[in-house]
């Protein structure tokens, strides 16, 4: 069934991580649970690639007052940035905003070529940024490369859609006028992105905001910079022209860089990626000049198995939906609900194949899950294991804090709706397992929430697949199904998970304006 559903490269690169753990260790009845911290770092190919400075104006900013990025797998510096705040935000929104003059009058074939081109070279040097990837995020370089071509995918999707932005003749009701619309760039947008996916949320908001025709000014994730940056290299050569992509890195300063991009008159969107928090506050700062948003916030997936399910699919479900980026994405799953009749077959089906999992530098070749970004990640999954254990959870496996950043998967049984998992998102490789009863129940569960980005349910029953389908609140539901990612489909949440789709024919219309013409006199 999972194998049926494997439709790009992305979600075989997920799917492939959990087979390949699952065969390694099928042969031993005793896992090693010993982890190694420290890799080699692969030598990059083009070293120039890897840009220590901020990119404006098609120009690498170098500052004296900088801020260090780490490797999160040793706490090893990488490299250091610029420093950057409001005022030098406010010189990239000026680049930007000039550039947009001429780049939002580019033909859509123009861009379509352009963006194309950069498809073609982040294809090609898919191991350099993979490798720049796993250095500051962690994740294994089997995750990057499935990451690279994630990202990638936004380019080459969003250049077919430059073509297709079409407008309509509306069938007039007066004899003498003719109605049409079209539609036109918003102009420049802020793009701020987090640093589980440093490569694939840039791609999915710039590939989209270019192929519109609009120019962008992106502020990544502190920790997670330097993949932005060889994207700009990437681009300038591709031949986007000066000022279109624009790139300002800060860390102590990111709520000044936030509040210039919300508040300057000039940006005409803001496209963020991050948590429900930030999202609101950016969502206020951006009201005083009515910009448009797009808002990617945080979640609180459930994930339910129903008796009638295919028990091992569903366990490889988990494993690929719960665990995926070592649990950091905001579409992981966080409650998993498993009716009472299997229950305790799911629950030792899915301790034995965490048991096998090994945590490692994203490097090391045996490694199935890197660190977490920081020690404030580690602080929270120790503290939601704590919880329930403390109220009556049952650890079945893991959960050990190995060092450093890491932290064993654990699978925690005996799950109540009084402990912290059931209403935080707990963004690290905790699977928490709650016992239910009926339909009428899970759906109660799985909705009481304020977050409605991922839901995910295993039945082989077809009217309850409808059911159930419907009945979930959030704006992605993964039926037996536990990667709902691609350039192809709708990306979004509803309730406070956030607004606006990305990827898909929607994924455009967010950097449009539509403008009806009435043309009189005829
Ligand atoms: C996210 O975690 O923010 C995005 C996950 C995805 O694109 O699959």
């Amino acid at each position: 069934m999972i194998r049926a559903a494997v439709s790009t490269p992305y979600l075989r690169a997920c799917l492939n991580t959990t087979r390949q753990t699952t065969k390694r260790f099928a042969m031993s009845n005793n896992p090693v649970r010993t982890f190694v911290a420290e890799a080699t770092i692969p030598k990059l190919k083009d070293s120039s690639l890897f840009r220590h400075a901020a990119y404006v104006n098609s120009e690498w900013i170098t500052s004296d007052k900088t801020f260090s990025v780490y490797d999160p797998a040793t706490g090893k510096e990488i490299g250091k940035l610029p420093e950057m705040g409001g005022e030098d935000t406010t010189k990239a929104i000026q680049a930007a905003s000039e550039a947009f003059k001429s780049w939002s009058q580019t033909t859509g074939k123009q861009r379509h070529d352009l963006l194309k081109k950069w498809y073609d070279l982040t294809m090609a040097n898919t191991e350099d940024l993979a490798t720049i990837l796993t250095w500051e995020n962690g994740k294994t370089y089997a995750e990057a490369k499935g990451e690279i071509a994630y990202g990638a995918s936004f380019f080459e999707w969003f250049a077919e859609e430059a073509v297709r932005s079409y407008g309509n003749v509306i069938p007039s009701h007066i004899p003498s006028q003719r109605f049409i619309t079209i539609k036109q760039p918003v102009g420049v947008v802020g793009v701020i992105t987090p640093w589980n996916f440093p490569n694939a949320m840039i791609t999915r908001k710039v590939g989209a905001a270019l192929a519109a025709g609009c120019t962008v000014v992106i502020k990544p994730g502190a920790e997670t910079p330097y993949s932005a940056l060889a994207l700009c290299e990437l681009a300038e050569r591709a031949g986007i022209p000066k000022g279109v992509i624009n790139v300002v890195t800060t860390h102590e300063k990111v709520a000044e860089v936030g509040k210039e991009l919300c508040t300057n008159p000039i940006v005409k969107k803001i496209s963020f990626t991050g948590s429900t928090g930030v999202g609101k506050m950016l969502m206020a700062q951006s009201s005083g000049t009515m910009k448009k948003i797009s808002m990617e916030l945080g979640g609180n997936a459930p994930f339910i198995v129903f008796d009638d399910a295919d028990v091992d699919a569903a366990v490889e479900g988990v494993l690929a939906c719960k665990f995926r980026g070592t649990g950091q994405t905001c579409v992981c799953a966080n409650r998993i609900y498993v009716q009472k009749g299997i229950y305790a077959l799911f629950a030792s089906k899915l301790a034995e194949k965490v048991g096998k999992f090994r945590v490692g530098h994203g490097f090391n070749a045996d490694t199935t899950h890197g660190p977490l970004i920081n020690d404030k990640a580690v602080e929270k999954v120790k503290r939601h294991i704590d919880d329930a254990v403390s109220k009556g959870g049952e650890l079945l496996v893991g959960g050990k804090h190995v060092g450093g950043n890491f932290i064993e998967p654990a699978v925690v049984a005996n799950m109540t709706q009084e402990m912290a998992i059931a209403g935080e998102e707990t963004f690290g490789p905790v699977a928490g397992l709650f016992e239910f009863s009926t339909e009428e129940e899970v759906l109660e569960y799985a909705n009481k929430t304020e977050f409605g980005l991922a839901s995910y349910f295993y039945s082989r029953d077809i009217g309850r697949i409808w059911r159930v389908a419907e009945k979930l609140e959030a704006g992605m539901v993964g039926a037996n199904s536990p990667i709902l990612s691609s350039c192809y489909t709708p990306f979004g949440g509803i309730k406070e998970s956030g607004v606006g789709r990305e990827g898909s024919m929607y994924g455009m219309d967010d950097y449009l304006n539509i403008k009806y013409i009435n043309m009189g006199g005829i």
